[in-house]
């Protein structure tokens, strides 16, 4: 299997096993993993295995914080989406669509986070595993997309859709700019492309996955709480970006900066969107992060992540400080 092998650099046996590679091919697997066990054990009704949309997150708080009369209730998985959803029995396809786009964007996000990680943490090598991550992003939106598909059950329906429903528009323009990077990501395609060339083409990452998040965003019927953690961590991957430009990329405080304000940009973001779609005065969903006892807002997710990462990158380079020309290396943040 080359594919999850790497240069080893020894003159008897040129290639080894690579254990980043390894890693994230698991990891690309495991949505499908919980998807059998959820089919074996005959429940597709929880939506959400990594409890992201718990109560600790999305379920009755931003409802209760929000007091009464908040457009009939934001949390408590609303639409079928964060808290729970229809049993299996309901529409099994149309939840297995849903858990696989879930896990599509944070796929997504982690691959994007591939390049932030290697600096922070001084590790090189997880370079090897952003091809397996983003082409396992691309599998899981083609196999929802194939799923919407058979939902619809005809290709004029489909098309359609997609033409009247700006979020399915939005989705499919997602899908196809997935579909042209995975098509050059092998080496041939960046050998015939030019490097230059091919790593411009790649930055279509970015504007992919914010075009993802929206979509998501817009499908959801009442609760954008994952969303808007989704949108929470994409704004710190590129502020980080910003800061490593600037060559800032590990400094603690400039972590710490980036933290916060990512976190007051997904408040702010929240709060927008939620005036966008609902109405509901910002002040009273601004209000809401500070309703500790039923829910912890994303905003505090990424801020507190934020602030961790910073802490766990200054630690992990005093153990094993980056060389000084990467240090200030101020480009190719891709
Ligand atoms: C990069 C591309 C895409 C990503 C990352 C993505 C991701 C997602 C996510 C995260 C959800 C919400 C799941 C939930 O409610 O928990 C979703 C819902 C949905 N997506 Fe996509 N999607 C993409 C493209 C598409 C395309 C091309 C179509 C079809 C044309 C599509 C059709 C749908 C539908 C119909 C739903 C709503 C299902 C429902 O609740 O009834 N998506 N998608």
């Amino acid at each position: 299997m080359p594919f999850l092998r790497e240069r080893s650099g020894a003159k008897g046996s040129p290639y080894r096993w690579s254990p980043e590679k390894i890693a994230a091919l698991l990891f690309v697997l495991l949505p499908f993993a919980l998807l059998a066990a959820r089919i074996l054990r005959g429940d597709l009704a929880a939506t959400d295995p990594l409890g992201l949309g718990a109560p600790g997150l999305g379920g009755p708080g931003l409802n209760a914080g929000l007091g009464p009369g908040a457009a009939g209730g934001l949390g408590g998985g609303a639409a079928g989406g964060l808290g729970g959803g229809p049993a299996l029995g309901a529409r099994p396809l149309v939840e297995t669509l849903r858990f696989l786009g879930d896990w599509a964007v944070r796929l997504l996000l982690i691959t994007l986070a591939v390049t932030p990680a290697r600096r922070l943490f001084n590790w090189p090598k997880l370079l090897n595993a952003r091809r397996t991550l983003g082409l396992g992003a691309a599998a899981l939106v083609a196999v929802h997309f194939g799923l919407y598909c058979i939902d619809m059950g005809s290709f004029s329906v489909v098309v359609r859709e997609i033409v009247l429903r700006i979020y399915l528009t939005i989705g499919f323009v997602a899908l196809l700019g997935l579909l042209a990077l995975s098509s050059t990501s092998w080496d041939g395609a960046v050998a015939r492309l030019g490097a230059e060339r091919w790593r411009r083409l790649h930055l279509l990452a970015y504007p992919i996955t914010a075009l993802a998040i929206l979509h998501f965003f817009m499908q959801q019927k009442l609760d954008v709480t994952e969303p808007t953690l989704m949108a929470g961590f994409f704004l710190w991957l590129m502020g980080w970006r910003v800061l490593q430009r600037y060559g800032h990329g590990t400094g603690l405080l400039a972590l710490v900066l980036l933290a916060v304000s990512a976190g007051l940009a997904t408040a702010l973001l929240e709060a927008g969107w939620y005036l966008a779609a609902t109405g509901i005065d910002p002040k009273r969903v601004l209000a809401a992060n500070l309703a500790f006892s039923y829910s912890i807002r994303p905003a505090w997710w990424v801020a507190g992540l934020g602030i961790a990462v910073a802490l766990a990158s200054e630690a992990a380079l005093r153990i094993r400080p980056l060389p000084a020309r990467r240090a200030r290396a101020s480009s190719a943040v891709t």
